[in-house]
């Protein structure tokens, strides 16, 4: 049997190990809270560029020496996934710089206006569709030929430059964002067969700025 005093004695020694157990649980699982906050908010990851489907169903070089244009029409199905689990991602600005033989013949806006919200782990599409009648393009000798040889196995090298602006959950400031998009692009309906374009993925540039 045990009476009031025993009971004390036994179980004194015990409550103050509880406490210490309650105290050192408590520790544990602060410090697991503090690492998952960090590990969701503290690094954001940058997005991710993908060009599903583009086709091109118009481009021609004007050449009347020493300047250069192009006419062309091109269509972009472009996916932007957010990879962070935790954090939302919001792009301020989203443009696309379309270059031949590492010229620039045009920018197009992706995202205008209010900007576009994009949660964790989530992809948004975009159809990014334009056309120009004669854009200038700075090409030389080179470019031209490049140009012509291209043109005579209808698969041009078009490069897709993208360029923006994004900001992360919990962070404060704007984050300049640069990715490249080599894409091959078949001229639409030269020999009236299906033209296949193959996904793209961007090579996302790495961001100089802290905390981007
Ligand atoms: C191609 O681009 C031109 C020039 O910007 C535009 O006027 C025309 O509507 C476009 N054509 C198609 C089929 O989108």
């Amino acid at each position: 049997m045990c009476d009031d005093r025993e009971c004390c004695a036994c179980f004194g020694p015990y409550s103050r190990f509880a406490c210490g157990f309650c105290i050192g649980l408590a520790i544990v699982a602060a410090v697991a809270v503090i690492a998952v906050l960090v590990a969701g908010y503290g690094h954001a990851a940058q997005p991710r560029f993908e060009v599903e489907d583009a086709s091109l169903s118009r481009f021609e070089l004007a050449t009347s020496s020493p300047s250069t244009a192009l006419s062309y029409n091109l269509t972009l199905t472009l996916a932007v996934r957010n990879p962070n689990w935790a954090m939302a991602a919001a792009f301020r600005s989203l443009e696309v710089d379309y270059l031949f033989d590492g010229q620039r013949f045009d920018r197009v806006a992706v995202v205008t206006g209010d900007g576009y919200p994009l949660p964790a782990r989530k992809t948004a599409v975009f159809r990014v569709s334009s056309g120009a009648d004669g854009a200038p393009v700075m090409l030389g000798s080179a470019g031209v030929k490049a140009f012509r040889r291209q043109s005579d196995s209808g698969v041009f090298d078009v490069e897709a430059a993208l360029s923006g602006q994004v900001k992360y959950q919990l962070h404060s400031s704007w984050c300049r964002l640069e990715a490249r998009c080599p894409l091959k692009l078949n001229l639409a309906g030269k020999d009236g067969g299906a033209v296949v374009f193959q996904k793209t993925k961007c090579e996302v540039l790495r961001s100089s700025q802290g905390g981007c």
